[in-house]
Order: C-alpha cells, then structure tokens, then sequence
C-alpha cells in the first residue's frame, strides 16, 4: 500500500467535518419542514416567507437557509429568493415526502419541546453557553496555537506591535478562556505583563491554576468577569480581542467594546482576531467564510451573531476607535486581524 502521507489524512477528517455539518443542516431542514416547504414552492421563498408560512422565527431561518446556499444544497435568485438545487428534490426523497405527506402533517410540532434548537427555532428564545470544565479544556485546546498564528502569522507583517510587547506593555486579553495566549505571550516577551478576563468561570479557574503552577503570578492576573462589566480605566497599553468579539451578544458588544476603549491609555490599541463573515450572499460559498458560517450556524441558538467587515468597522467606530487596520491571516485567509487606535 503506498504511503499515506499527513495531508491525505488532514483531508479525509475535514470531509468527515464537512460531511456531518452538511448533514445536520439537511437533517434540520427535514425536521421542521424547511426543506418540505422549500420543495413545494415553484418560485422559490426568501427566509422572510419560509418564517411566516412555517411560522418559525426567521432570525433563525436566514442563517439556515446561508449555510443550506453555503453547502450547495440551495440556490439563490437576486430577489433573496432560496430555492432547491437542482436534482435535491429527488436524491432527498422530497419529491416521495411532498406526494404522501406523513400520518401527522406536522410533526415537528410535537417534537420534544424542552430541546434547545426546537425551543429557539420556534419562539426565538435562545439558551445560555453551557459552560462545564470540559466545553472549557475544549474551547482551549482548540485555541491552542494561537500563539503561532501570533508570532508566525502576525507579527512578521505588524513589527510595532511585537517590539511593543518585546520593550513592555501591560496587555489586556478580554475573553481569555483557559489562558493558553496569555500564557504564551508571558514566555514569549518577558518584560510585559497580562491581565486577563472571561465570563467563563471554569476556564478562568484553569487559567489560574495554570499560572499559579508555572510560577507567574506576578506577570499575570485573571478574572471572571464580563466584557460589559470591566471597570478598567486608562490602563492598559494593549487589549485583545482573540476569536471573542462574535461571541460577546450583540446586545452588550457597543458596551463591552466602549469599555475595552476606557481600558486602554492614549494611544494604546485593541488588537481583534476573529472568524471572518460575510455581507452579501454570494460570499457564502467563498471559503474564506466557511468556519465564521459554520460557526454561526452553531451558535445560532446561543443568541451569537456573527457580524460583517462594515458591521466590525462602525461598531469599533461609534467605540471611539481610529486608524482600522486590517488583514487576512493563515491559510486561505480564513482568520481576520484588525489592529485599532485608541486616540
Ligand atoms: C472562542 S473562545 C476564545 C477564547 C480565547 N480567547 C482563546 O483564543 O483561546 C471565546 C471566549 O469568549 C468568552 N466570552 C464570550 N462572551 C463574553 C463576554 N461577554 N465577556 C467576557 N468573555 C466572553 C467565552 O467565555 C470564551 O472563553
């Protein structure tokens, strides 16, 4: 057998992905007749429609039906209008589904009701993050090379930022989870230091525990704190937002980001990267997009929105920040970095 080489496999496990993300947008469109309802109409609906003839909250059908254009699995006309691709109709069975409709019409209606995604699909109300000790490890492994992606992916192009930190500067990392950035920022530019903040009380334990065992107390401080509480004033020479600002709510992001202004000295700036996402539908299938569109399909039911390039700017405009500076980073451009002034 020839040799199987670490690409092929990296291939492999991302169609695994790809494939069971696919999946639960089909197995959601089935479950609450999306797909029945998108298979009936000759003309196509916009998600608008699809809310009111299923009556189901639209915030949510839009991104269903995003991600459905994003996997190929609807198309779109200029109108807004979604329509089956060709052929889905068939190899989905619909066409067997819309000619015998099952014994109870809707069935959806009587699936289980204390179900997150049933709960917020139908009455708009979303459930909180669960946080647990293990959703936290989690989201910090993931996040694990944030350092490279830092010191190989970012700095080499932003040389004021790092010989910022290589002279000193007190940094603060809103959304810090476990730690692992601040921790590695510690190693990497000894003459700085780093306070950290999170609304996750079980990843901040962990940060904590983390320091206080690497012996760097006295370079590092966290705390279980919201964004939109922080009370910082004039502080801090640098701030980060690392893959946080779509997951602060879009009801407290203006507060948490005015807040992150207050934070910092003159002239000190807010560092942001994040998932990039798109404005207009036809970027739903550049891959660019595609973890900030995943992503989003996911935690539609926590209340996250994701938000868009001109969103960002004039959110972090109205926060008083000046002199946006952006740019795509890793492979792809799949990650987005802004760096911006508080003047
Ligand atoms: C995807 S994780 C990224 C964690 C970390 N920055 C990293 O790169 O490993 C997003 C983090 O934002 C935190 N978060 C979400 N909303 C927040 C808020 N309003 N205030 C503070 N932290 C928040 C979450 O608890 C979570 O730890």
């Amino acid at each position: 057998m020839a040799d199987v080489t670490i690409l092929e496999q990296i291939e492999k496990i991302r169609a695994f992905e790809k494939g069971y993300r696919a999946s639960h947008v089909i197995n959601t469109g089935f479950r609450f007749g999306i797909l029945n309802a998108l298979a009936e109409s000759v003309e196509g609906l916009t998600s608008s429609e699809l809310a009111v003839k299923l009556m189901l909250h639209e915030p949510y059908l839009k991104v269903w039906c995003q991600t459905a254009y994003h996997f190929e699995i609807l198309d779109s006309d200029h109108q807004g209008r979604f329509r089956l691709q060709p052929f889905m109709e068939e190899v989905l069975g619909l066409d067997v589904y819309t000619q015998s409709p099952p014994a109870k019409e809707n069935e959806w209606e009587n699936a289980t009701p204390n179900d997150p995604l049933d709960r917020y699909i139908k009455t708009g109300r979303v459930s909180q993050s669960f946080k647990s000790p293990e959703a936290s490890f989690a989201t910090g492994r993931a996040a694990k090379s944030m350092i490279t992606v830092f010191l190989s992916m970012i700095f080499p192009y932003c040389e004021e930022l790092k010989k910022k930190l290589e002279d000193g500067v007190k940094l603060l990392d809103i959304g810090c989870g476990s730690g692992n950035l601040l921790i590695d920022l510690a190693g990497a530019f000894k003459n700085s230091c780093f306070v950290g903040i999170d609304s996750d009380e079980h990843g901040i334990e962990k940060a904590d525990r983390d320091i206080t065992t690497l012996g760097l107390n006295d370079r590092i401080h966290v705390e279980n704190l919201n964004a939109e509480d922080m009370s910082f004033s004039e502080e801090f020479d640098m701030a980060a937002l690392v893959l946080t600002l779509h997951e602060i709510l879009p009801e407290d992001r203006p507060v948490a980001l005015a807040k992150a202004h207050r934070a910092l000295k003159k002239d000190g700036r807010l560092m942001i990267l994040d998932y990039p996402y798109p404005g207009r539908l036809e970027d739903f299938r550049n891959p660019r997009y595609e973890y900030g569109i995943v992503e989003q399909y996911f935690e539609a039911i926590n209340g996250i929105v994701h938000i868009d390039q001109q969103q960002q700017d004039e959110l972090l405009c109205e926060a008083g920040f000046k002199d946006i500076r952006r740019m795509a980073v890793s492979e792809g451009g799949m990650l987005d970095f802004l760096s911006v002034l508080k003047s």
